[in-house]
């Protein structure tokens, strides 16, 4: 099949790559002039594990090209996706001026059948109005199907690849043809396609987020609770996790949830239901009970170093949102790092894929180390804000030889409370017991 993309980030490239894989010819399109001349010189834009592979091999095969030119690349097709942006506005409902644009455009440009995708994280009755657009300039037949997308960054291929289940929100018999051939190549193990109508599909991707952004933050609150009653959040999650009722995913205290989707989706249930007058009570506690999350550590910081934290240099490891992405919306690290920078602390930061993006937003106003030891040297304390791999198993002897003395606050639990007291070390994690050295 032939297929534009609308919008290259996280999910119109991957989402792009991914079709081209099948077999598929796929024009990706995006207004990011550099983005499209990077892409077209054979150079992935974003960090992704495993993307560059599938993305190299099918542009030598011819099946996967880039343009700025949406009348060029939807000329042949037979599907638009539309993965375009969604970010909060200023009420918290979903800014819906890139889709809606976007809409107005093809407008124009249709001439003939094609089922156009909003794959972006949308508000219940976006379809419509996208469809409405469409109609505004063009009165030929198309149809607009909602088929929101599930993939995590950091397994975004795989997700894409092998998803647990593919939703598709369509009314249109023809459009659901179309879609059935398009997926079946990504669920012959016999996951799931679920066909509904486009509302319900809509409100599937949100109340997914929703929920996962709940069981997060719940298990952030009993974990604050497990440190003020001496529990041990640990022994508590497994205790909860093997129950399958509640499953063992998604159970792990932290920071809190960051990223370019659950709070921005969360926020968006939530506007989107009190625009209905229903008052989605729990979401708002979600929302509030995460805002804090995101500088718990700081308490205990300032509690250690007697309150005052000026002219202390922190060395931090993580400023993803979470591991195995360059990605640094609303990462809990940004939270810290203004917070530290408000007392009038020094940040070194040591991050595998984010600095360049933090460089970016950042410039200056923190230091960039080439590797977690370097950040650690001459600093006062080690604070740990995303769970890479590489930060599990650190060389200890010598993140203890840099540091001005043995102080961890560990947002993410990465080590054994036990053997950090061996080790001599002044521990403090989330809703574990506090290591004092
Ligand atoms: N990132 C994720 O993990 C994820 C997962 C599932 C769903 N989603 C949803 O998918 C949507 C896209 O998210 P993302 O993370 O890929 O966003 P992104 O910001 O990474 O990418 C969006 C891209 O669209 C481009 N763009 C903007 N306006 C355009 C236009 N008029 N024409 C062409 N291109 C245009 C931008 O230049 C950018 O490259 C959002 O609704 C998001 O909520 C994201």
């Amino acid at each position: 099949m032939k297929i534009a993309v609308v919008g290259t980030g996280y999910v119109g490239l991957v989402t792009g790559t991914c079709l081209a894989e099948t077999g598929n010819h796929v024009v990706c399109v995006d207004i990011n002039q550099e983005k499209v001349a990077q892409m077209q010189a054979g150079i992935v834009p974003i960090y992704e594990p495993h993307l560059d592979t599938l993305f190299h091999r099918n542009i030598k095969d011819g099946r996967l090209t880039f343009t700025t030119q949406l009348a060029e690349a939807i000329k042949d097709v037979a599907i638009i996706f539309l993965a375009l942006p969604t970010p909060p506005g200023e009420d918290g409902s979903a800014d819906l001026r890139y889709i809606l644009g976007v809409a107005a455009d093809l407008g124009h440009l249709l001439q003939d059948y094609k089922v156009v995708v909003d794959k972006s994280t949308v508000p219940v009755g976006t379809a419509e109005k996208v469809g409405a657009e469409i109609s505004k300039h063009y009165k030929g037949e198309f149809d607009v199907v909602s088929n929101p997308e599930f993939l995590r960054e950091g397994f975004a291929v795989d997700d894409f690849m092998k998803p647990d289940r593919v939703v598709i929100g369509t009314s249109s018999p023809r459009a659901k043809k179309v879609m059935e051939e398009l997926y079946k190549p990504y669920v012959r193990q016999g996951n799931p396609i679920l066909f509904m109508d486009e509302k319900s599909a809509e409100l599937t991707k949100y109340a997914a987020n929703a929920f996962l952004a709940t069981k997060i933050t719940f298990m952030n609150e009993v974990a604050n609770l497990c440190e003020l009653l001496g529990a041990d959040v640990d022994a508590v999650r497994i205790g909860i996790g093997s129950d399958d009722r509640i499953g063992k995913r998604f159970l792990f205290p932290g920071i809190g949830y960051g990223g370019s989707c659950f709070p921005k989706d969360v926020q968006a249930l939530a506007k989107s239901s009190s625009e209905v007058g229903y008052r989605f009570n729990l979401l708002e506690s979600v929302m509030n009970v995460n805002e804090k999350q995101k500088t718990a550590l700081l308490p205990k910081i300032k509690s250690y170093f007697g309150n005052d934290l000026k002219n202390r240099t922190f060395a931090l490891w993580g400023l993803a949102f979470k591991p195995d992405t360059d990605d640094i919306r609303e990462a809990p690290a940004l939270y810290i790092v203004d917070a530290l920078l408000k007392e009038g602390a020094n940040v070194v930061a040591y991050d595998p894929e984010a600095m360049p993006n933090v460089q970016k937003q950042l410039g200056t106003s923190i230091e960039y180390a080439k590797d977690p030891y370097q950040a650690c040297a001459g600093a006062d304390a080690l604070i740990i804000a995303t769970e890479w791999g590489q930060f599990r198993t650190p060389d200890f002897a010598l993140m203890g030889q840099n540091l001005k003395q043995k102080v961890v606050f560990d947002g993410r639990n990465l080590f054994d409370v036990e053997q950090m007291r061996q080790l001599g070390y002044h521990y403090a994690s989330i809703g574990r017991t506090l290591v004092s050295g």
